[in-house]
Order: C-alpha cells, then structure tokens, then sequence
C-alpha cells in the first residue's frame, strides 16, 4: 500500500467506550499518552461513559490516570493528548448518546470503536452503532473475553458482522502484544535448534502460570460474570499455549499463524471437572460487588491435552489466580530424562529434569536448563541455566501497540473467530459443570487440591517475582 492510501485506510478518531472503567484509567489512558510522546496519536480522542462530567473533570481524570502510571513527564504531549480529548456522557442503550458522538466526532469520518465496556454490552453498543451510521467505515475492538460460552460467542460474532465486515473486526487479547509472548513465536521458528526436540518423544510436560499477588480490587461486578477461568484461562493462557503448541506455519505472514494456532485450539481435549480445580480466596465473598454465597473462582488450575501428532499424551498444566504468593508469569517445558543412569549423580527420577523456561512477566528471559559436571573427581553435577535475558527498556506498551495496529488496519495480533470458537469448546463444558470452589489462603499458592493435579509430572515450579538477569 502506498503511503497515501496507507493514511485513507488508518482511523481518524479512536472513540473509547468505558472511558472512566477501571481498564481505561489503568492502562488505555496511559497507552494514548505514550503514542502522543511518540507521535503515534493525533486524531480525537472521544470517551464514551454513563458518568456525566465537567471538561475539567475529564481532563481530571486523564491527568490521575496518568500519574499513577508513573506520571507527567512530557508536559507538551500531556497537553496534546488533553487537546485530543472529547467526552460524551450517555446511556448505552439511548439513540441520543449516539447521535451526540456523531456530534463530538465532528469531520472523522473513519473512526474506530474501542469497547472498554462489559461484555454483556458488547452487542448493544454494537447494533447502536449500526443504527445510527457510526459503523460505516469505522473499525471496532472488541475486548476479551468474547462472550461467556460457546453460543454467545457465536452469537456476539453475529451481531458483529451484521454491522461490520471481518477485515473491521479486532478481537483483543492484550497478551498477544506482550514482546515477551510474540517472542516464544519467534524463538521457536527462527531458530532450528528447538524443533527436533519439541514434541511429545521429548517434551514431558508443559506449565503455564500466571499469577498475581493482588485481588479483584473494583471489579466485582465484572468478575462476578466471569471468574479465572474465563477471565484468564480461556484467553491469555490458551493463547500462550497455542504459540508453543502450533506447527510451523507453511509460509510468512499473519494469516499462516491465525489457521496453525485454531488448529491448537482444535486439537486440545475437552476439559471435564477432573481436569480442574477452582479456588476463591478468602474475603472474596466480601469484597464490593460480590455476591455473599458466591461460587465464583479466583483460581483455576486445569490439566490440558492437545490430542495431536506432535502432543498426543503430553499433559499441558495451567494455572491462575488472584491474591496468590507473587505476581509472575513463567512456562516451563519440561524434557524427558536420559533413558540411563550413568553417572553418581542422585536418582535419576528425583533429579529435576532438563527444561527450558519462558519466564514472560515481570522480567521477560528464556532459560534452558542442563546438567553440567560440578569440578572434582566424582562424576558429579548438577542443573545450571542458560540464561537468554532481553532488557525491556524499549518495550511498546502494549495497548499503545495493539490500538495503534487496529486504527492502521493491521489485524496480526488480534484473535481470529475460529480460534474463538475453538478455545470456548474446550471450556465450555467444565463451565457448565464443575465442584465448588475450595477456599485458599490469600498469598498461598492456591488450594491443595491444584498439588495433586500436577503431583504426576513432579509438582509446580515455583516463581519468584524478584528474579532478575545473572550478570
Ligand atoms: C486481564 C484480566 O485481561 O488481564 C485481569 O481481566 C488480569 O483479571 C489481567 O489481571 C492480567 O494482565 P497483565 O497484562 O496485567 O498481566
């Protein structure tokens, strides 16, 4: 494309539905700042909420948003950024709130609708902007989780399409534009070495953690409606998975990676309730917007199987939760042993076994881990790691990433309806059907239940926020 047709087809105004939610003010406004700083953003910006406010409550807002993010240090992007604002106060499910975007938009004639909002909005706001033309030409975001189930995915993709085409369609899922995770795609195929041995003859067992050591804060009413597992599990977690899972793609480009990574989710084994184990940690019953008999979980682990050529009967182990030890997020691709004993070392089944680590939050690194011999006349050693360590410093935030490639048009590292579906068939039974939630320790590893689900491939590897780079 030409730089000129480049600039038709990018958006002309970014309007973000949800402007005063908690996702917005921890991490969209701050996003739009940075692009500002970097000359990314210069189209209105106009925020969409039921909550009415003054112009200087708005910019309020912006300004406390962004000293918590780590505050002002570009007064003249600040500044620009406030410029770019425009507010619009209104009930979703009102025409007039419509008609008074359409007024705020002024001349933009391509915008892009950002849904910060409840999903159980999703399709209102959707079938509105239909109705009222605010859909020709635009593009619209959609945040995860895309529906609840199965068939309200189905039917929320409907009412998607039913206003806009495919190509206008972004399904987000924020960790696909972590460095860290677009990483495992590029460590395992521009690199050979993994390849032979990166399939069920001599991978073990797989772990995905992604643990956090705070609660659900003020989003009661939200996760009330979702839980971990819906929350996390189904989404960020598989997506990690089928990164590491899929085959190579047949040829370059976006869309190879798309078709490989539904085939995972294609190919994983329906979860039943033995696969899982949900937790709720203490207090949650009381936290704001909960209810008091809640059944919701906080924590999930599950045990996962990709019954494919390359995985068939290598157990995939995840897990999640709130209020856990610490807040990480690691895999861990456990090798098989050598098939021999033949040095003095331990048990050779007591002995960790060989891994590679894909350590994502909040220091991204890859370690591998081998045997080396300790100095000394016994043949004697132990496990050391390699250790690959990317400084972060340069990272694109990653909303300011995702929402700058949905205003261009560029749909790489948003989730495809397929994989979608796919992902929510896995799911949706143990969704359906499962045991109640164990209580658990808020700062504990979850409940023990979780220990057991793993004991078989040698228990949870534990993580430690504080690790930094070996110098
Ligand atoms: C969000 C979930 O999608 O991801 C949150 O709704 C979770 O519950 C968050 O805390 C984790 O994202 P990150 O980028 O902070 O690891």
């Amino acid at each position: 494309m030409n730089a000129t047709a480049e600039a038709a087809a990018r958006s002309d105004a970014l309007v973000v539905f949800g402007f005063t939610g908690d996702l917005a003010n921890k991490k969209i406004l701050p996003a739009l700042y940075g692009m500002v700083k970097r000359g990314e953003l210069a189209v209105p910006v106009v925020g969409v909420a039921s909550t009415a406010l003054s112009g200087e409550q708005v910019q309020q807002r912006v300004r406390d948003s962004i000293e918590h993010a780590g505050g002002v240090d570009d007064a003249r992007a600040f500044d620009k950024l406030l410029s770019l604002v425009r507010y619009v106060a209104g009930d979703y499910k009102e025409p007039a709130t419509f008609a008074a975007l359409r007024t705020a938009l002024g001349s933009a004639a391509r915008p892009a609708h950002y849904l910060a909002i409840p999903p159980p909005l999703f399709e209102t706001v959707i079938r509105s902007l239909g109705a009222t033309g605010l859909a020709a030409n635009a593009r619209v975001i959609i945040e995860k989780p895309f529906g609840r189930d199965l068939a309200s995915a189905i039917a929320l993709d409907a009412a998607a399409h039913a206003v806009f085409p495919e190509a206008s369609i972004f399904r987000i899922d924020h960790y696909l534009g972590k460095e860290a995770i677009m990483n495992i795609l590029y460590f395992r195929f521009a690199n050979s070495f993994l390849e032979p041995i990166w399939n069920r003859h001599h991978v073990a067992s797989v772990e995905v953690t992604l643990a956090e050591d705070f609660g659900i804060g003020e989003r009661g009413g939200f996760y009330e409606s979702a839980g971990a597992l819906r929350d996390v599990v189904e989404n960020h977690l598989f997506q990690i998975v089928a990164l590491l899972a899929m085959e190579p793609p047949a040829t370059p480009g976006f869309a190879a990676v798309h078709a490989e990574k539904a085939g995972v989710f294609q190919a994983m084994r329906k979860l039943t309730a033995n696969d899982v184990v949900r937790g709720q940690y203490e207090g949650y019953r009381a936290e704001k917007g909960v209810a008091a008999d809640s059944d919701v979980e906080t924590f999930c682990a599950a045990r996962l199987f990709i019954d494919s050529w390359r995985w068939a009967g290598v157990p995939w182990y995840l897990r999640t939760g709130k209020f856990l030890a610490t807040s990480a997020a690691e895999v861990i691709v456990r090798l098989q042993r050598p098939p021999q004993r033949l040095f003095d070392d331990g048990e050779p089944t007591r002995e960790p076994p060989n891994y590679i680590r894909f350590r994502l939050q909040p220091t991204p690194a890859i370690a591998i881990a081998a045997r080396v011999k300790r100095p000394g006349k016994g043949f004697v050693g132990e496990q050391r790691e390699l250790f690959l360590c990317e400084d972060e410093a340069g990272e694109e935030p990653t909303y300011a990433r995702l929402l700058g490639d949905a205003m261009a048009g560029d749909g790489a590292l948003f989730t495809s309806q397929d994989a979608v579906e796919a992902a929510w068939a896995v799911v949706d039974g143990v969704l359906a059907h499962h045991p109640a939630a164990l209580s658990y320790a808020r700062g504990s590893w979850g409940p023990r239940a979780a220990d057991d689900l793993i004991a078989g491939a040698g228990g949870w590897h534990t993580l430690d926020a504080k690790e930094g780079c070996p110098p």
